[in-house]
């Protein structure tokens, strides 16, 4: 059985005394309740530092994720942050390839590959993002468009790495629009992408966990948590508040 992953995306938001205080108020309540579900927040590069001190100090299994990484090991990069400095810093989860870094920053299927690779090689996850807009949706495309970002970086790192990743599949339409698929049409779209890699591998389509982003909420997370092929989710928006973030945590069990 795959076990449930929630993750936060806290994108470019809160200050050190707010990342604080949503970091404290996560393990309190997360501590609370026996849950089952793994938990994973990613604050931004400049916050990584002082939530893995506290989650380190909690100890109570909830992992820390970082929202990007730079494809190359080392260098003259500026403004980049290396996957060894990530690492160094207790992260096992790396979001990679998120549409808002593929459509504001122009990140390719290409360098999205290698920043799944890199990630690899140091050890932490690879969350690969993958998702259709609405015009893409409106033309019947959403199966082509995700089934070829997903390919294009099999193709590149290849199908036995995708064993140890998570695939997040984040319609572009539903990012923080309020609007959620429903869990029907997230149902078909996870299982969509899990069949075409059990044709390739069927231990790897068993294992890889499959989470659903755009707009998830505590109203529409059980239902969305509950499709055979979606395993949890990457929240944005509504991981801000602790109540809601771990009310939705709660949804998967
Ligand atoms: P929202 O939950 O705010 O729609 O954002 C989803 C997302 O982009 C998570 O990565």
């Amino acid at each position: 059985m795959r076990e449930k992953l929630v993750v936060g995306n806290w994108k470019m938001h809160g200050n050190r005394d707010q990342v604080n205080r949503l970091v404290e108020e996560i393990i309190a309540g997360a501590a609370e309740t026996e849950s089952k579900v793994e938990i994973g927040i990613c604050p931004t590069y400049i916050h990584l530092e002082q939530a893995a001190k506290l989650l380190i100090a909690a100890n109570i299994g909830i992992s820390l994720g970082a929202q990007n990484v730079c494809f190359a090991e080392q260098g003259a990069f500026t403004g980049e942050v290396a996957a060894a400095m990530l690492a160094e810093l207790g992260v096992t989860f790396v979001i990679v390839g998120h549409s808002e870094r593929r459509e504001i920053f122009g990140e390719t299927n290409e360098l999205i590959a290698a920043k799944f690779k890199v990630v690899q090689a140091h050890n932490m996850v690879p969350i690969l993002c993958i998702g259709e807009s609405l015009e893409q949706r409106e033309q019947g495309a959403t199966e082509q468009v995700v089934i070829s970002q997903l390919d294009a970086v099999i193709g590149d790192v290849g199908l036995p790495s995708l064993h140890d990743a998570v695939i997040a599949y984040e319609p572009i339409w539903a990012i923080g629009t309020g609007k959620t698929a429903t869990p029907e049409q997230a149902q078909e779209v996870h299982w969509t992408i899990r069949d075409h890699l059990a044709r390739q591998d069927a231990a790897v389509a068993a294992a890889v966990r499959i989470l659903y982003g755009g707009s998830v909420k505590s109203s529409n997370a059980r239902e969305l948590f509950n499709q055979a092929d979606i395993d949890g989710g990457l929240v944005g928006g509504a991981s801000l508040e602790a109540e809601e973030f771990l009310s939705i945590c709660k949804s998967a069990d």
